[in-house]
């Protein structure tokens, strides 16, 4: 057996069939809507509106499918106003852990499958260093990625690098005529930062080498080979670097994923023509630029999507445009996402429009601006240095692992230094990543690494804490040679706790189908903190290795065991390292 129903599944069909006994007919489809429950396992509230479509009083109605349902095996109360509570057997509870054990991947159904997903993430800008922003876009997208995989969807990764661009210019000709200015090798990001503003406060001041300048952007759209071989280097340097980032944020992007957007300078024209020749693009004061219906600005003039501008460059918006005919005529999308800051969703809502009219994104096919907040200092504005400048990337993850590191010296332990520093480099960065994470996508957030890094609350720590928790009593168990293989006898008591426990262990596919579908990964985040939390219930209220009875002993062992494997793979699909001792 490989997929395995979850209960709350069952419970749900079961309800479904009782009520299509009870009800007619045309009434036979009512949603159950079942729901754990405080006062049982699951509460189901769909007999009420049924019963008001009879006329009939809710209560009466709610016995009769309670009968039913206790006939196929539900222990069920109806309640005065109409609500089933319904409580699993015992075995039924016992025999899911059994089953999810003996499953490949915790036996989760990929709900996926058949689709292909482009996740466009991560998408920094060459010869500029990698900021907060990015890192909200590399983290998110990368966990999407992680989770649709995760249920069967092909995920091809997009990572569209700003490599193209009229800068490109202005910055060449600085390199040129300062060669004593060195930017390659180690520290090479910074370094072309500082040379990047230095050439943008020359163009401003200086008139002769904004046209020196202008001319560069000429040579290099027309193929010069000197000003190219140095645009070749700028690129291969930048993505060096952002990939030493991603190695270390255990991000799944590659050099193969990037597909910056000067692959697809060749097709602009041609998208701009046929734009002009359907009359979605048209001449606005020298620029070629397309409207959309209802899109005005705070003037009340509709605001334009300019696809060439008055100098007769092409831009952002016409690149949109023809990386997204290619990701569905070549990469034969079925669902296309941008993991992309907030502050492009006009951008983004105006190129899918404009997509559609032109017939390159077909109505089958979806197009989503998946937005997030802006991250914060502490004093609640734009996350920047003392100075005002953006904060580095790897500055952050460095002090972010610093903090780790003296938080979990302060805790005993017996690891060795080598040890010692790979799971405070584990923590430290899943630190980062869970904060940003678990907070609602679309909203702002501080960056606080003491919050990040607490032992303590909803942070990653925590939850590699209770994951290495799990493993050091199954390595106890082991140690003292308890048999790690003897069955889940299904007709052993279940502790509430355990109840509890085994109940939300059952759930991680819905969770995961539940972040596919919104696109919220802080669910999965929120997810896991439950399971910690029902766990650490369960540890308290019933002895494992200590059980007075081997049955007992081993039931317990085996809600070890998958709560060790729920969390891993929770974790896993995060982008999170989960240590097997802390
Ligand atoms: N490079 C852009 C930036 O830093 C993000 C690109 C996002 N992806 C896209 N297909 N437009 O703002």
């Amino acid at each position: 057996m490989s997929h395995v129903v979850a209960i709350q599944d069952q419970v749900e069909a079961a309800v479904q069939a009782a009520l299509s006994q009870v009800l007619p007919a045309e009434l036979a489809g009512t949603d159950p809507v079942v729901r754990r429950s405080d006062r049982a396992d699951y509460q189901s509230n769909g007999v009420l509106p049924a019963a008001k479509n009879l006329g009939l009083p809710a209560a009466s109605v709610a016995i009769d499918v309670a009968k039913e349902l206790i006939e196929s095996g539900l222990p069920t109360l109806g309640s005065g106003p109409g609500f089933l509570n319904i409580t699993v057997p015992a075995p039924t509870v016992w025999r899911q852990v059994a089953a999810r054990l003996a499953a490949k991947d915790l036996g989760i159904t990929p709900t996926r499958h058949g689709e292909r997903t482009v996740i466009d993430y991560s998408a920094p800008n060459v010869a500029k260093e990698m900021h907060v922003g990015h890192l909200r876009s590399t983290i998110i997208g990368d966990t999407l990625a992680r989770v649709l995989t995760h249920l069967g969807a092909t995920v091809v990764r997009q990572n569209h690098v700003g490599d193209w661009g009229t800068q490109f210019g202005m910055l060449i000709q600085f390199i040129d005529e300062h060669p004593e200015q060195t930017w390659q090798g180690e520290a090479s990001m910074s370094a072309l930062d500082a040379l990047y503003r230095a050439a943008r406060a020359e163009f401003d001041k200086d008139p002769d080498f904004a046209d020196r300048s202008r001319a560069r952007v000429v040579a290099l759209q027309s193929g010069d080979a000197a000003t190219l071989a140095t645009w070749r280097e700028l690129v291969a340097e930048s993505e060096a670097a952002f990939q030493a980032v991603y190695d270390r944020l255990g991000i799944l992007l590659t050099l193969d994923d990037a597909d910056g957007e000067s692959r697809y300078n060749a097709d602009l024209p041609g998208v701009v023509d046929e734009l002009v020749a359907r009359g979605i693009a048209v001449d606005s004061g020298g620029a070629l630029c397309a409207f959309t219906d209802g899109v005005v600005g705070p003037d009340g003039d509709p605001v334009p999507l300019i696809v060439r501008k008055k100098d007769g460059g092409f831009g952002y918006a016409a690149t949109d445009l023809a990386t997204l005919r290619l990701r569905v005529d070549e990469y034969r999308a079925t669902r296309i996402l941008y993991v992309v800051d907030a502050r492009q969703a006009l951008h983004f809502r105006m190129v899918f429009d404009v997509a559609r009219r032109a017939g390159w994104l077909p109505d089958n096919v979806d197009a989503t601006h998946v937005p997030f907040g802006t991250v914060l200092g502490a004093d609640g504005k734009p996350f920047k240095t003392r100075d005002g400048g953006t904060v580095r990337l790897t500055d952050l993850l460095d002090q972010a692992v610093a903090r780790a590191r003296a938080e979990l010296a302060k805790k005993d332990h017996d690891l060795s230094p080598e040890e010692f520093e790979h799971i405070a480099q584990a923590a430290g960065i899943g630190a980062v990543k869970y904060a940003d994470l678990s907070n609602t996508r679309t909203k702002d957030y501080v960056f606080d690494v003491d919050r990040m890094v607490a032992l303590n609350g909803n942070t990653g720590v925590y939850l590699q804490y209770a994951h290495a928790r799990v493993r050091s009593i199954l390595r106890k168990a082991a140690d003292v040679g308890i048999p790690a293989d003897r069955p889940v006898d299904p007709d052993l008591p279940l502790h509430p706790a355990e109840r509890a426990l085994a109940l939300t262990l059952d759930e991680l596919a819905a969770t995961l189908d539940d972040v596919a579908g919104t696109l919220e990964p802080h669910r999965l985040c929120g997810y896991l903190f439950g399971l910690a939390r029902a766990y650490t219930e369960f540890y308290e209220q019933c002895p494992v290795l200590r059980a007075d009875d081997d049955g007992v002993r081993a039931n317990r062992l085996a809600l070890c065991e998958l709560t060790g494997r729920t969390l891993a793979t929770g974790l896993d699909l995060l982008g999170i390292v989960a240590p097997d001792r802390m």
